[in-house]
């Protein structure tokens, strides 16, 4: 019996045991036991006194993780267990009066959610500086012309500067799902005890200022249950680094020799160890590729959650290996990003040259035919007739005579001419939220304010 005992404990711990993981947690844990004894000596539930040796025993712990000291023991089954263990050896018995009106189980929900908070403020200021980042080199490339994209074929002319602040956009985005987090995790789970609440009067309000939550949550089967937060912040991140991955990918394409519209800093790329011609973008494709295994972390943990009973069960000691991976993996990223925009440099010529792509021009010509009364439809079918005609004839669309225009146009004049010009199917997209410099300036005016707003 004792022979098989033994490593059947063992095989169980391996798999009950959290604090190779929830060690993370300890700062948070230490935080929210300091709140939760003030509140236990204010409400006469434990003496002053019992409160000072407390808060003695939990500083002496705090300490202790700071520096690297704190030692896990074989029986911690978790980071809870082990502060817990490790208050009373310092301070004696009266380091089990901590846990009094309390459960792990809300005591784990509190510090998640004080952990999806502190991460949000991080992910916001990260998103923030990418947004920066972003405007400050719209600003540098105002003017620099380069073809816009759909189905990655060349569709129409645009300004470096808008597409650059297309992503902008994008994060200001994630930066509203992130301001959502912060509501997800504003309702103290602490206090609900084990799942119906403690046999004690005690102040929820006062630990959730302390602990700097808006408000309690306000029923204690939800309370030790909720892990929506949790969603919610894997649900932003995953969005979030999905628009990284799309802004890697741009990058890769962009650096190639194919393109060849940008080039990444040496930072950010390697060398080939065989061709000493190459430059590859790594930082760029890791960007491109680590998305989905966030988006992955945010289905584990809907898989973790699918399906459960109320209220605590152990699966939802799942939640926490994914949303730690998912907070590690999306802050590198965010700093990558802005660290290798920084470092970017873009080739003025290949892109312009690149742009100069007459055809590229169709929808304008198709543009002054609609103006002259020629139904849109109409107009694009006469225009698909030109290009095909100037392929045909190994001319550029420009390069149609007068002649050949009369013959397959007979509603355009010298305004063709016109439209053709370099720049002027740029500057003719006057629309709000279009390419013209006009708009683009206005676009990026809005941008440095909402950024101004965002730090203040
Ligand atoms: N390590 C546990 C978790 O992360 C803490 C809560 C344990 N509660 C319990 N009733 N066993 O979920």
């Amino acid at each position: 019996m004792c022979r098989f005992r033994d490593p059947q404990d063992r095989l169980f711990k391996a798999l009950n045991s959290s604090i190779a993981f929830d060690f993370r947690l300890a700062p948070y844990d230490l935080e929210q036991s300091l709140a939760h004894a003030r509140m236990l000596a204010r409400s006469g539930i434990i003496s002053d006194t019992d409160l000072a040796t407390l808060e003695r025993g939990l500083d002496a712990v705090r300490e202790e993780f700071e520096a690297d000291r704190f030692a896990v023991k074989p029986d911690d089954e978790d980071v809870h267990m082990a502060i817990e263990r490790r208050l009373t050896e310092i301070v004696g018995p009266i380091g089990g009066k901590l846990h009094t009106a309390r459960s792990r189980n809300d005591q784990v929900a509190t510090d998640v959610a004080m952990l999806v908070r502190a991460h949000t403020l991080g992910a916001k200021d990260l998103v923030l500086d990418l947004m920066g980042t972003l405007a400050g080199l719209a600003e540098r490339h105002l003017d620099w012309p380069m073809p816009g994209y759909t189905h990655l074929q060349r569709a129409q002319p645009v300004y470096l500067s808008h597409h650059l602040l297309a992503y902008f956009w994008k994060f200001r985005r994630d930066l509203q799902r992130f301001n959502f987090c912060m509501t997800a995790t504003d309702d103290l789970p602490l206090g609900a005890g084990a799942l119906a609440g403690v046999n004690f009067d005690t102040s929820r309000m006062y630990v959730a200022q302390e602990l700097g939550f808006g408000g309690i949550a306000e029923n204690s089967l939800d309370a030790v249950s909720n892990r929506d937060f949790v969603l919610d912040y894997l649900a932003a991140a995953a969005t979030c680094a999905t628009h990284l991955s799309q802004l890697g990918a741009e990058i890769v394409l962009w650096s190639s020799q194919e393109f060849g519209f940008c080039e990444v800093s040496d930072a950010f790329s390697s060398g080939s160890s065989l061709m000493p011609q190459k430059k590859n973008p790594d930082g760029a494709e890791l960007l491109r590729a680590k998305a989905p295994r966030v988006v992955g972390r945010l289905a584990g943990v809907y898989g973790v959650l699918h399906g459960l009973p109320l209220t605590y069960n152990k699966d939802l000691q799942e939640d926490k290996e994914p949303l730690f991976d998912a907070i590690d993996t999306l802050e590198l990223c965010l700093r990558v990003a802005s660290g290798m925009l920084e470092g970017i440099s873009f080739d003025r010529d290949r892109m312009a040259g690149a742009a100069a792509d007459e055809f590229i021009a169709a929808t304008d010509v198709a543009d002054v035919l609609v103006r002259r009364g020629v139904p849109f439809r109409e107009a694009h079918g006469m225009v698909g007739g030109m290009v095909r005609a100037a392929v045909e004839r190994g001319k550029s669309l420009s390069e149609l005579t007068v002649e050949e225009l009369r013959e397959l146009a007979p509603e355009l004049d010298g305004e063709f001419y016109d439209v053709l010009e370099p720049g002027a199917w740029l500057e003719s997209k006057v629309s709000e939220g279009g390419t013209a410099l006009a708009r683009v300036r206005e676009q990026l005016a809005h941008a440095r304010h909402l950024l101004a707003e965002a730090r203040t």
